[in-house]
């Protein structure tokens, strides 16, 4: 995987997988501090300790359709080589938190990739989970919510192409500013 992007993505589908009604993804460029942060936190099911550690040696797997989870190793391993820290917290029947930090100008820390396309791939596909996406850069912040956007449409699924292009046309705007795709 090349890009936080699709990191982002694959954990995020953990949560949905997890059953997860309410996704949150903080991001904090904090460039004074050379530190990247990305933290996701569902209401999902969670796990036990036992589940955590496992989580991640790449062998462990709920999956039925292939052996192999790689998603979560891959993303401490993305982050371990950019000098980064990387962790996770659950609790069943709670939720899950994976938190993991960059050096921001290490020259191992992925580009961000295709944010917005992450963004409305998970929105259209999972048009009955709140996703709440905060970015922050120095003065910059830039808040996505669903579940205020759902509030403001009448009844309107949140996945009308309509609705989705104008939520894309908006997060692109704002990330475009911080020169974020
Ligand atoms: N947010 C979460 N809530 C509950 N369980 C989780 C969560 N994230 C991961 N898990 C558990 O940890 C396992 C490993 O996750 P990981 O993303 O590394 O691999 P995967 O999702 O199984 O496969 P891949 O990501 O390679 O498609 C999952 O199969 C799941 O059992
Ligand atoms: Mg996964």
């Amino acid at each position: 995987m090349e890009d936080l992007s699709l990191h982002i993505l694959d954990v995020v589908e953990n949560s949905i997988a997890a059953q997860a009604k309410k996704v949150e993804i903080r991001v904090h460029e904090d460039v004074e501090r050379d530190l990247l942060s990305i933290e996701i936190k569902d209401d999902g099911k969670g796990m036990t300790e036992e589940m955590v550690k496992k989580t991640l040696d790449p062998f462990f797997t709920t999956r039925t359709t292939r052996r192999v989870g790689l998603g979560l190793p891959l993303f401490a391993q993305a982050a371990r080589e950019s000098k980064g820290t990387f962790a996770i917290e659950s609790k069943p029947d709670h939720g899950t938190q994976v938190h993991a930090t960059f050096q921001y100008s290490n020259i191992d820390r992925k580009p961000w990739g295709k944010m917005t396309e992450t963004l409305i791939t998970l929105i259209v596909g999972n048009p009955d989970v709140d996703f709440y996406y905060c970015h922050q850069k120095g003065n910059f912040e830039y808040i996505l919510d669903t579940e205020e956007i759902r509030s403001g449409l009448e009844g309107l699924p949140i996945n009308h192409p309509t609705v989705v292009e104008a939520i894309q046309g908006n997060v692109k705007e704002n990330l475009g500013m911080i020169g974020i795709s």
